[in-house]
């Protein structure tokens, strides 16, 4: 079987500890993101496990794309696993956004994760794969119920949430998916949170990679936290109207979670 295994945004936070984690596993490691550095960093890390090769690409480009997935294709065949990881976060009023910042949130959480997917696994529908391959898509607690002041990345998660839970149904027979909604994580994407109260805690990303690598070995369609953010989920699915009133009622506190 072929072990090896894309990791987008591969250079920091919880794509830098999924890449050892699966090199850990034997996994060989191909490492997505921009800046170079931070992935030759990475890739040292790795060493001590696996073997790694960088990409460094753009994901808001799609030439740059399918640069990338032509480039893997042709030298490593399907990856076993790919993971879509890499994301950005613009968090603030809505119509405070710039134009890039709605480009980009959209290009990298959303168009991003379903070119990969397609460019690398459009081939599998002709092939004999039983389920040797995979996808983690790396969602978050706001593709569960809608986040004011962080409507960009709650609406791009939510699409991608959509897309995930979709192919877990075309996908079925050879393609195994899996979604992972890590937990409040302490990464270079949190580092301005400030969080409500001091029982909410940043996760580590070494405890979440191992959890989302054990939950996706073990063949589970979807890796969740039972914590803070299980509240709010759980209140949006069954009583909508009332947690709108409720959002409502936070306006200022919501605007406030972020330095
Ligand atoms: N931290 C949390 O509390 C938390 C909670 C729930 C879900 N998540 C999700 O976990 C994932 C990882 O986030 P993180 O917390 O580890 O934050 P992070 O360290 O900021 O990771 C994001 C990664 O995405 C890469 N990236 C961003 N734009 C890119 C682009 N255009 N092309 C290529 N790579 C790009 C970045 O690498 P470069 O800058 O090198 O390109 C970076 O390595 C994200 O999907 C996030 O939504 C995080």
């Amino acid at each position: 079987m072929n072990k090896t295994a894309l990791v987008t945004g591969a250079g920091s936070g919880i794509g830098k500890a999924l890449s050892i984690t699966l090199a850990q596993r034997g996994y060989h490691i191909l490492l997505v993101g921009r800046d170079h550095n931070r992935l030759e960093l990475a890739s040292h890390e790795i060493s001590a496990f696996s073997t790694s090769r960088i990409f460094c690409t753009n994901l808001t480009d799609p030439v740059a794309r399918a640069r990338l997935t032509d480039s893997v294709l042709a030298q490593t065949g399907t990856p076993a696993l790919l993971v879509n990881n890499a994301a950005v976060m613009p968090y603030g009023a809505f119509l405070n956004a710039t134009d890039a910042q709605l480009q980009e949130t959209f290009a990298t959480n959303l168009a991003a994760p379903a070119d990969l997917t397609l460019r690398l696994f459009r081939s599998s529908i002709h092939q004999q794969m039983s389920k040797q391959h995979g996808v983690i898509f790396v969602l978050s607690a706001a593709a569960r119920f809608p986040q004011p002041y962080n409507s960009l990345y709650s609406a791009s998660k939510a699409g991608l949430r959509y897309l995930a839970e979709s192919l877990q149904v075309e996908m079925d027979s050879h393609i195994q998916i899996c979604l992972a909604y890590p937990p409040l994580t302490a990464s270079p994407m949190t580092e301005n949170f400030i969080p409500p109260n001091r029982l909410i805690q940043k996760s580590s990303t070494k405890l979440v990679a191992e959890k989302i690598i054990a939950g996706y070995e073990a063949g589970k369609f979807e890796v969740a936290w039972f914590d803070w953010e299980a509240i709010p989920s759980w209140f949006y699915r069954f009583a909508p109207k009332v947690f709108r009133r409720v959002l409502k009622s936070q306006k200022q506190k919501l605007q406030q979670l972020f330095k």
